[in-house]
Parts: C-alpha cells; structure tokens; sequence
C-alpha cells in the first residue's frame, strides 16, 4: 500500500541509518504503529527480526502475506478453480504467464539473496498464485457453482448502487462514488470468491491474506479518492477511477531469505506493548492530530475483514455517513488526542521492554502547530523535553536525526514544499520510573 496518510517510504534509508548507528544489527524492532507496513518490511528485507502492530485490520492483513511467512503460499487450483470455464481459464493462464514475466526485470534487479534459485524456480513457486490473481482479475463467472457473487461493493460504495445514497451533515444528498461500476463489480468478484473459499476451508490465513493484500494493492490505482478514504469526488470519476482494476503482483524479493522470526498484532498499542516481545528498538510512527485512521481506511479495513464478517447484510445496514462506515469499527486514539498524546506516550515507553526508542515526528499541521504560520517548533521543542526526561532516558542518550523530504501541499499534490522530518532518539534507562503509579492512573 504507497498510499497511505504519513506512510514513512521516503525515509527508510534515513531510518536505517539511525538504526544502524545503535549497532543492533540483525536485532529485534517493533513497529508500533506499523501503517502501510513500509518500515516492519523495509527493516525484514533489512535482516531485522520485526514486531508489527496497528490498530488498522489493513495493517495485520500485509503482515499475514509477508512479514511473518518467510516463503511463498501455494494454492490448490485443482480445488479453487474446479468448475471454472475453460476458456476463463486458457484465459487466465495467459494472464498469469504476462503476471510473472512483468517481474522478469525485477527478478534480474532484486534476487541478490539468490532466494529463489532461478527463474524457473521462480515461476513455479509463485505460479498459483499468478494463476488465482489473474482469474480474479478477468474471470466472470464463478469458479465454484456454490460460491455466489454478491454485490455489497457496487451496491453501497458506486454510484449505479441501490444502497449508496448518503445524507451529508449539511443535508446535501447523493450516492456514494468511490468506483466506478466496473471496477465495483470486479471487487464484487474479487471478494465473493475469496469469503467462499475462505469458508470452505480451500484456503490458509497467508493464501487469504496475500490475495486480500493484492485487491487492496490494485484497489488503491482504481478507488476515486484524493487523500483518504474519508471522502469521494461527489460528481466525478477521476482519471486513475476510469482505468479498470489491474492486479499488482506483490514483490517478495528480499522477504525470504532471513528466516527470522516476526510477530504481528492488531491492537491498541498500550495494550500490544505490555505483551509484545522483548525488542531492541523500539520504533514509534504515531498520528500526531486528531484525525482517526480506522475512519480514514474504514473502506480497505472492510474489504480485509469482508471473508470474516458473519451477517454482510446486518453490517452493511449499519454503515452511515457520507463515507459510509460501520462504527462499531471505530476506534478513538490516544494518540489522536492533544491531552492524552504526551501521557500515552510515556506508558508506551515505560511498557516496553527496549533498549532504544526512535520515534519519528514531522512538524506539520499537528496537536501543537498549524503549519501554514511562521514558527512550527512547539512541538519539536515538547518532544525535545520529553526525550531530556532521566526518568525515562539515559542521560546525553538524546539525539535529533533531521531528515528533509518533499511534502505535498495541497490534497491534489500540485504544490510541493521542502519540509524536515525529524527522527528522535533515545537510550531508554534501566531504572524503574518514579511515576509509574501516577502515569497509570492517567491511562486508567
Ligand atoms: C503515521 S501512521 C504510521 C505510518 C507507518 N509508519 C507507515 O510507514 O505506513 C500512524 C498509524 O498509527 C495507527 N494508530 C493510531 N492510533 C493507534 C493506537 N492507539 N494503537 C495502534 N495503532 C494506532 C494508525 O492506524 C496509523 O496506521
């Protein structure tokens, strides 16, 4: 997932070398706040042992397909496709043989570990996977007589749906448009095949896994939104909207070869930490404002837990709002709050059994800052105290690692403005807090 709100991709170099001055090389990182999954993969093709955790279901799905597995899933088409077409089949094995040739250059770049031996190998090990990939993508009709195709996408989230009409707060109506009907029926196609496999056991957690990650992959180039999934264009189909959903084959060159152990939860973080292994690096990328993920990707977290839903029917009742979301999967973040983020984030550390904190802040629009005003730094300096705090850090273990990058200003990406991230760094001291009581009864 590249598209994702505060996703640290175009700083893993900068966040390596951090991690590399700790000399904890080929050590254990826990990604608190994992996201897009960009940083736990980064640090496992790195060599790193990886915890992951977010509250986003997205989030637990990538780690299913590729952070804990450390080999390919195999499908069994003997069992999957047995009643399909043959001519949807011919078909998709066309497809599937321009699927993995579309990796050929990749393969020559990426098999530096020689994790796969060669490039027959290659295609063997990852050709049921093509085969599934490209029979979701073109096939239509069933590839099981039993599996019916439902059609709670196009229903509820296009335009042409009988179910997509919204009442906004300001009492202006209209359908919801985050597809085009097209593209809606595939994902309609997409998910009704992988619930009924699901559910008759033809697959396992990383075969449902890796299949969901690649929807929501190809979903990502096809969805008709600017940012997040908080909204839609109301009139419009942009111009990534028209193009036809295309499978995004995913890329497990440098995920194979370390066999390290990882672990990955879906929880609250003050909760996941208490139990999480220990770790060397404690790696923290929390939202810094009051916007609410599950609520900005309640569209991608629903197709990641749709084979699991029981009732579709009474769930989908349920969604409300313009964007259309279930609150029952609502979740209100600490961290999204100005008044509990500092407190939170100092149980966070205590509970953590580390030695290092890295913790990643960008001084934009934030608990603290606007951004759009002169002076940005009352954050940065609350933050540069925090980390000064003996009771929580070594003395003089405090450094600043400032990172520049490229931020787009305007939701439409035109304008781009030179911004710092800034990379927090801190020895986490061996004496037990003096505040523990006081802070835990701030978190209760
Ligand atoms: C800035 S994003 C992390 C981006 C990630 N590092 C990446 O590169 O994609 C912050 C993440 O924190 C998650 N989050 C917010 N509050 C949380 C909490 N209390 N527990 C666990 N995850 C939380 C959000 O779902 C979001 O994915």
């Amino acid at each position: 997932m590249n598209r994702y709100l505060g996703t640290k991709t175009k700083i893993l170099p900068d966040i390596n070398k951090v991690l590399v001055g700790l000399q904890v090389n080929a050590g254990r990182v826990c990604d608190v706040f994992s996201g897009s999954l960009a940083v736990s993969l980064f640090l496992k093709r790195s060599g790193y042992s990886v915890i992951a955790n977010d509250i986003n279901p997205l989030s637990y799905a990538y780690s299913q397909a590729f952070l804990i597995p450390n080999d390919v899933p195999q499908f069994d088409i003997s069992r999957l496709l047995k009643e399909a077409h043959p001519t949807e089949i011919r078909n998709a094995k066309e497809l599937a043989k321009t699927l993995l040739e579309n990796q050929r250059v990749l393969f020559e770049k990426e098999n530096r570990h020689g994790e796969f031996s060669s490039w027959v190998d290659y295609t063997k090990r990852l050709s049921s996977l093509a085969l599934v990939s490209a029979f979701l993508e073109g096939a239509f009709k069933s590839a099981l007589q039993k599996c019916r195709v439902r059609s709670c996408i196009t229903d509820h989230y296009t335009k042409v749906g009988t179910k997509s009409h919204y009442k906004s707060m300001r009492g202006r109506r209209g359908r919801r448009n985050y597809f085009s009907e097209k593209n809606g029926r595939r994902m309609d196609f997409i998910l009704s095949h992988i619930r009924h496999w699901w559910k008759e056991g033809l697959l396992s957690e990383q075969g449902k896994c890796v299949l969901i990650s690649i929807l929501l992959d190809g979903m990502e180039r096809c969805v008709n939104i600017n940012g997040t999934y908080h909204d839609f264009p109301r009139q419009t189909l942009e111009e990534r909207a028209r193009r036809p959903y295309r499978t995004c084959f995913p890329n497990y060159f440098g995920l194979l070869y370390a066999k390290q152990k990882h672990w990955a939860g879906c929880k609250d973080s003050l909760e996941f930490i208490r139990e999480a292994p220990a770790h060397d690096v404690l790696y923290i990328d929390p939202p810094y404002n009051f916007r609410q993920y599950t609520a900005y990707y309640h569209l991608p977290n629903f197709i990641t837990r749709y084979a699991d839903i029981g009732n579709l029917e009474a769930y989908l009742k349920n969604i409300q709002f313009v964007r259309g979301q279930n609150m029952a999967d609502d979740f209100a973040s600490p961290f999204s709050n100005k008044e509990q983020f500092l407190s939170s984030l100092r149980q966070l550390i205590v509970d953590a059994k580390c030695r290092f904190v890295v913790m990643s802040y960008f001084d934009g629009a934030n608990h603290w800052n606007r951004f759009l005003e002169e002076d940005n730094s009352l954050g940065y300096h609350l933050l540069g105290r925090f980390f000064r705090d003996e009771n929580l850090f070594e003395r003089g273990s405090f450094k600043v690692v400032p990172v520049q990058r490229n931020n787009y200003q305007s939701q439409n990406g035109h304008a781009t403005k030179k911004v710092t991230e800034y990379l927090f760094v801190g020895r986490k001291t061996l004496r037990k807090p003096k505040f523990v009581k006081e802070i835990s009864h701030v978190a209760a």
